[in-house]
Formats: structure tokens, C-alpha cells, sequence
């Protein structure tokens, strides 16, 4: 397919094309996290450690895996969603340079932010917001009542968007990888979201919920509905949730 701008992508991300990094250059590296908006209200989640549950046998697990679209008409509770966030974003360690996560990532550098779409989880108003991995806390962006439609209408109209409990919004920051990577980045974010969300497939089944990834949504829209610039930050890959 000449001219077809995914080879010319996948030929200009190699390492031969590269321009020095703008770590080799000696430049600082940006924050380990989007920083908070200390004038924004926090959620204090129940630390992962603290929650007891069931065990599943990872076998099992990964035999059964399904992509669920039909859900319960129930909530997911706080300890659920804890457990969700924890799984597929949540902080091990942290050092001055990195997190170490318990997904991997390139060269750890942990590029993505985890917007939600709360549609129905115990203790939280419906909206939006994001959680701030190293505190393991949620910020609240937004609780107006459109958010529940406007991302179900980002996702191309995909009733189970609507139906869910909550879905997952990974977003690139793509500058905590590109100040590594340079252009290679712009792959490696994409691979780093895939691990995530296949953590939050297995570990649904644990909490006895189901999953579906989504990767059909208009990327302006989602944009829009988030607040971010679609070039330093833009969003990668989604996931619905819900109660089997
Ligand atoms: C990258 C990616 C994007 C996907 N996007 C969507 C989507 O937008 N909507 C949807 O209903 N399913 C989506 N899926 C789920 C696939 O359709 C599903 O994995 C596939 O049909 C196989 O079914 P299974 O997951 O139950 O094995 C996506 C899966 C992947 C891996």
C-alpha cells in the first residue's frame, strides 16, 4: 500500500530516523504523573492492601477471558474499583526517576493517565475523573450529567458505553516516553495500554465483573469530553466494566 501512512509510521519510528532523545540531551524529565489540581475535590480510595479477596486460578482466569457487552443493572463498589485501578495502573515503588507499576512499561517511564466515566459506583457521583496513580486517589473533573451520553456518543453509540459501570480512559502523556524515545514512543504507548487493559480483564474476573475493550471512539470527541489537547495528551484505548 505505497504511500499508506501507517508504513510510513512504522519506517520513521525506527531506531535509525530517531533524533537524540531529549534525555541525552541532558534536559530534566517531566513529572511522574499529571499533577493534581489541589483546588479540585479527591476521592481517598480503600488501599489495595487492605481489601480482602477471592482468589482465582489464573488458568481459569485466562481461559474464561470473554469480552463482556452486557452487564448487570448494578453498581461496582468502591473496593471493586480500587482493586481495578490498582491492578492496571497501581504504584509499587517509587523512586526520584520512575514508578514501577504493576504493569510494564517501556523503560518504565509509565505514560498513561487513567481518566473514568463513573456510570454507577457505590459512594461516587456519576462524572468524571481521574485517578492519580501515586496516591491511589481519584480526582473529580467533572459530574455534569451529560458525560454518561457524551462518551457513549464518543464510542460510536455502543449501548454497553452507556450500560456499564465504569469505563477506563487511558490516555498518553506522550512526553514522559517521547523524553526517552523520541518518536519511538508513539509505538511503545500503544503496546504499554495493551498490557493494562488485559490486566483489567483479568483482574474483573476477580471482582466478579466483566470487561470489554474499546478501542471505536471519536478521538476529537473524547478529547473534548476530557479536557486535554489531543497532541501532549490524547487517548489511547478504553474499557466498559461491569457487574457479570
Ligand atoms: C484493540 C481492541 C479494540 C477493541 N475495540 C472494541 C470496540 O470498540 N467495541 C467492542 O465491542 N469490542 C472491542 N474489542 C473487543 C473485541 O471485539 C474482542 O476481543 C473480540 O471480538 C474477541 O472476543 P473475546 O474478547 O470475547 O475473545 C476490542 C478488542 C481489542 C483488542
Amino acid at each position: 500500500m505505497p504511500g499508506f501512512i501507517g508504513e510510513e509510521f512504522i519506517k520513521r519510528t525506527c531506531y535509525e530516523y530517531l533524533e537524540e532523545s531529549d534525555q541525552l540531551k541532558g534536559i530534566p524529565q517531566p513529572p511522574l504523573e499529571l499533577q493534581g489540581d489541589p483546588s479540585r475535590e479527591r476521592i481517598y480510595l480503600p488501599p489495595p492492601g487492605d481489601l480482602n479477596i477471592g482468589e482465582i486460578d489464573l488458568r481459569r482466569a485466562i481461559e474464561g477471558r470473554i469480552s463482556l457487552r452486557s452487564f448487570r443493572d448494578i453498581p461496582i463498589s468502591l473496593e471493586d474499583l480500587s482493586l481495578l485501578l490498582w491492578f492496571t495502573q497501581g504504584v509499587r515503588e517509587k523512586y526520584p526517576e520512575a514508578t514501577l507499576r504493576n504493569v510494564p512499561s517501556a523503560g518504565a517511564r509509565h505514560p498513561l493517565e487513567t481518566y473514568l466515566v463513573i456510570n454507577s459506583t457505590e459512594g461516587l457521583a456519576p462524572g468524571l475523573y481521574r485517578f492519580l496513580a501515586i496516591e491511589h486517589e481519584l480526582e473529580i473533573l467533572d459530574l455534569s450529567s451529560r458525560i454518561k451520553n457524551d462518551i457513549y456518543i464518543a464510542c460510536l453509540k455502543q449501548a454497553f458505553v452507556r450500560k456499564c459501570a465504569v469505563n477506563f480512559i487511558w490516555v498518553a502523556h506522550i512526553y514522559r516516553s517521547a523524553w526517552r524515545y523520541d518518536e519511538r514512543a508513539y509505538r511503545y504507548v500503544f503496546l504499554d495500554a495493551g498490557h493494562t487493559c488485559q490486566n483489567l480483564y483479568l483482574a474483573s474476573s476477580l471482582v466478579g465483573c466483566g470487561t470489554c475493550a474499546v478501542a471505536a471512539f471519536h478521538d476529537q470527541s473524547v478529547c473534548d469530553l476530557l479536557g486535554i489537547d489531543g497532541r501532549s495528551l490524547f487517548p489511547v484505548y478504553m474499557a466498559s466494566v461491569g457487574k457479570k
